[in-house]
């Protein structure tokens, strides 16, 4: 996973006014990166994960899958996670250390409050990632698959909130998105402007 297959310090180019507010620190910090996240060796993978934290399809079954039945065990221990609100575990057979599990909020139209809950899952994973110590945290399109969040809305809230809570002070030094299909991954460049894109699937 080196620079040549990721869009890290390409990043900075067309800002423009953005670096006058403090943001240009934050922006070396994120990577938009396409394939599996369960394959980055991270500090922590975030989880789209459902209500019950007790798994299912996409990335939250890929991620049960590869960490193995021990995840599920310890999910079973938090008594689920509401909308908008993370929780963290071990990230047992993973590459990565822990897996931050949130509840991305479905998709109805953009008039129920989608938006802040959205926001508050990328804030509040990142707040529990500072919490630890974190310097590594990778994030999935959360709520793009099953719940259906469009893509461009979704990436440009992701940025937003990244990029917002780097610039006030962190421990984390990477922050990833991982990209799983090339719309995502063009949804995410896109909200950078003028990146390169580099769409090498790990
Ligand atoms: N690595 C990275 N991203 C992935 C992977 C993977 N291995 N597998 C799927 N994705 C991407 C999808 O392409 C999509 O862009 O993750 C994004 C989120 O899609 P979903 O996994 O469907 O998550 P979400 O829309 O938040 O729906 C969550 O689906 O599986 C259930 O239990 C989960 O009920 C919850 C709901």
């Amino acid at each position: 996973m080196g620079d040549s297959q990721s869009t890290r310090g390409r990043l900075t180019a067309g800002l423009g006014k953005e670096s006058n507010f403090g943001y240009s620190g934050a922006m070396e910090r994120i990577e938009i990166h396409r394939g599996d996240i369960t394959k980055f060796p991270v500090d922590a993978i975030v989880n789209a994960a459902a209500n019950s934290l007790l798994g299912g399809g996409g990335v939250d079954g890929a991620i049960h899958r590869a960490a193995g039945p021990k995840l599920l065990a310890e999910c079973r221990l938090l008594g689920g996670c509401r909308t908008g609100e993370a929780k963290i575990t071990g990230g047992h057979n993973l590459l990565a250390q822990h897996v931050i599990h949130t509840v991305g909020p479905v998709w109805r139209g953009g008039t129920h409050g989608e938006p802040e809950l959205l926001a508050s899952c990328y804030r509040e994973s990142l707040r529990i990632a500072k919490e630890h110590r974190l310097r590594s945290i990778a994030f999935p399109a959360i709520s793009c698959g099953v719940f259906g969040y469009p893509l461009s809305e979704a990436s440009a809230i992701a940025m937003g909130e990244i990029r917002a809570f780097l610039a006030h002070g962190s421990t984390l030094e990477r922050v990833l998105l991982v990209c799983f299909t090339a719309e995502t991954y063009e949804a995410a460049t896109a909200s950078f402007g003028n990146a390169k894109k580099t769409p090498v699937f790990l």
